[in-house]
């Protein structure tokens, strides 16, 4: 089979100074992507602020032979992700592939986690998703082709301790990849997301410590390269992915259980029913869910 090359096309990978987007950068520009190393260059709870990072990824790009340029633009701000789109369009004259990865981390219980650590979990990873891909669009849709890949977590998608803010934030991106791969599709633009374990300096404390090379962010980022290559078919679609395993994760509604007119002890006596999962639907848009509730009423 041949090598899936990536000649001629360029990319925007933001958080890309460290772990997986640093990963997923090199592994685009080894096969021949040119790539906007974006990176704010901030600690892992998104204060302060380095061009290192970014700077050092390219370096490494280009001693590789590859073609890269650096961006320190804060993807949280519209300036900031506008103008990363514009260091591919300026540098490299198009952009065909946008890999939203940067992200933060404010972990704390529920019973003490403060408005401002969920505005800016939300922020980075909802909002800056959102901006980089917005501002990506214009080009994306002119063209008539573009790759979009989001980057969910499985605390999104299973929930998990301490972590309000970046569940919300995580789930929140399944939503944009969903409806972003529904409006992108007439213009050739697919979108996916996926939903990594990897160890990183996010991770290094939660996962023991052999799993550094078992769950090295390289493990993730040969299928963020799949999605965001032409021979990609698939869109609005979320994969988790880590340590060598691939699966897809998809939302399903069970068969359900219908009565016009029903009471609260209805619902009780039918819960079984109600929670049954078997046989399910995996509707791809919000009007093939409701024909199967309409076709239920027939
Ligand atoms: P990391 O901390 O190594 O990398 C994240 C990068 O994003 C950092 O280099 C940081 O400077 C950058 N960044 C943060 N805010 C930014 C902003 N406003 N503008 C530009 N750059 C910004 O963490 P890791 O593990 O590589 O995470 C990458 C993505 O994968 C994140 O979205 C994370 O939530 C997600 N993820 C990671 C998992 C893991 O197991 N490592 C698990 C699930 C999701």
């Amino acid at each position: 089979m041949s090598e899936l090359r990536f000649d001629g096309r360029v990319a925007v990978v933001t958080g890309a100074g460290n772990g997986l987007g640093r990963s997923h950068a090199l592994s685009l520009a080894e096969r021949g992507a040119k790539v906007v190393v974006n990176d704010l260059g901030g600690a892992l709870d998104g204060s302060g602020a380095s061009a290192g990072p970014a700077a050092d990824v390219v370096g490494l790009i280009v001693e590789n032979g590859g073609e890269a340029v650096a961006s320190t633009d804060d993807i949280a701000t519209p300036e900031g992700a506008r103008a990363v789109v514009r260091a591919a369009i300026d540098s490299f004259g198009r952009l065909d592939i946008v890999v939203n990865n940067a992200g933060i981390l404010r972990d704390r219980s529920f019973g003490k986690i403060t408005v401002e650590e969920f505005d800016q979990v939300i922020a980075v990873h909802v909002r800056g998703s959102f901006l980089v891909s917005h501002a990506a669009f214009p080009y994306l849709k002119e063209q008539g082709y573009g790759r979009v890949v989001n980057t969910s977590s499985p605390s999104g998608l299973f929930g998990n301790f301490g972590q309000a803010n970046y569940s919300t934030a995580k789930m929140g991106l399944v939503g944009l990849t969903k409806t972003l791969g529904i409006e992108g599709a007439r213009a050739g633009i697919k979108v996916n997301a996926i939903a990594p374990v990897a160890w990183t300096r996010m991770t290094e404390s939660v996962l023991p410590a052999e799993f550094e090379t078992r769950f090295a962010p390289e493990r993730v980022s040969a299928l963020v390269a799949f999605l965001a290559h032409e021979s990609c078919e698939v869109s609005g679609e979320v994969f988790t992915v880590g340590g060598g395993r691939i699966a897809r994760v998809f939302v399903a509604e069970g068969p359900g259980w219908r009565q016009d007119d029903h009471t609260v002890e209805d619902v009780r006596d039918n819960w079984d029913a109600i929670m049954a999962e078997q046989p399910y639907l995996t509707p791809t848009a919000l009007g093939e869910q409701a024909s199967a509730s309409l076709r239920a009423m027939l």
